[in-house]
């Protein structure tokens, strides 16, 4: 399978420097021909209709669970259907952690936008004080973030992501990346991507972990040539798995 890398913009990127850096990443994958899958989740006001390659998919970071309605702030499936965006991120950390969404309000979400057909990124992983406390516990405490979730649904991309890893520049462990994606492969065979302070010089090492099918990258991601290179990088995981340099020159 061909490692998939995916770029979670947050709250940054304008609508304009948005365009810019799509325009840019489709213009390169057309040229290089690279057909790994690339998905790019940019804020909301930043979403319109993109004319993009087959292999590059323009998602949402969030919506409501609704088709339109009185929910101030929030926007509903009208608003991502006007721009053919059935593609979400559902669970990240911030959202479960700075916005407080819960575990059953996450389910009401996820079967919100299974039913609506959605590819759907469900985002998972422990904070560091659950993590001290060993990996009984940070397992236990995944498949507590899997409760209500349907994981036999076709349309499904998990994505591991300790909350302590994420925006902290503290990726976790190739070794400890592996004992996760393990477990968890074990039991759930959907695609499963590592998030968490990835960069373009760490790119490689993550991606050649078992069971790592591709990389959730937020801050190292934002600048367009940096994340060219990673797509760069996972292109090349699939060809030969020589030790490409931080700058990609081979
Ligand atoms: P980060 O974010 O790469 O800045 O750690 C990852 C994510 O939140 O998906």
């Amino acid at each position: 399978m061909k490692k998939i890398v995916a770029s979670n913009f947050k709250a940054t990127h304008t609508r304009k420097s948005t365009k810019e850096f799509i325009d840019d990443v489709n213009g390169y994958l057309k040229e290089s021909e690279i057909s790994n899958d690339v998905f790019i989740f940019p804020a909301a006001t930043a979403l319109d209709s993109f004319e993009v390659n087959e292999n590059l998919t323009i998602g949402a970071q969030n919506a409501y669970p609704t088709k339109s309605g009185s929910f101030t702030g929030e926007i509903g499936t009208i608003h991502l259907d006007e721009f053919g965006i059935k593609t979400i991120l559902i669970g990240h950390s911030e959202r479960r952690h700075i916005l407080g969404e819960s575990q059953k309000e996450i389910v009401i979400k996820y079967n919100y936008f299974k039913a609506m057909g959605y590819k759907i990124i469900y985002c998972f992983g422990e904070p560091l004080e659950v993590k001290n406390c060993g990996m009984t516990e940070t397992l236990g405490y995944i498949w507590e973030q899997f409760d209500g979730i349907d994981l036999n649904y076709d349309n499904l991309i998990l994505a591991y992501e300790p909350v302590w890893a994420i925006g902290t520049g503290i990726s976790a462990t190739s070794e400890d990346i592996a004992i996760i994606h393990k477990k968890i492969k074990k039991k759930i065979n959907k695609p499963l991507l590592y998030g968490g302070s990835v960069k373009v010089c760490t790119l490689q090492d993550i991606l050649e972990v078992p069971n790592v099918d591709g990389v959730l990258v937020g801050t190292a991601s934002w600048d367009v040539d940096d994340f060219k290179k990673m797509i760069y990088i996972a292109s090349k995981m699939d060809k030969d798995s020589k030790k490409l340099t931080c700058n990609t020159e081979e």
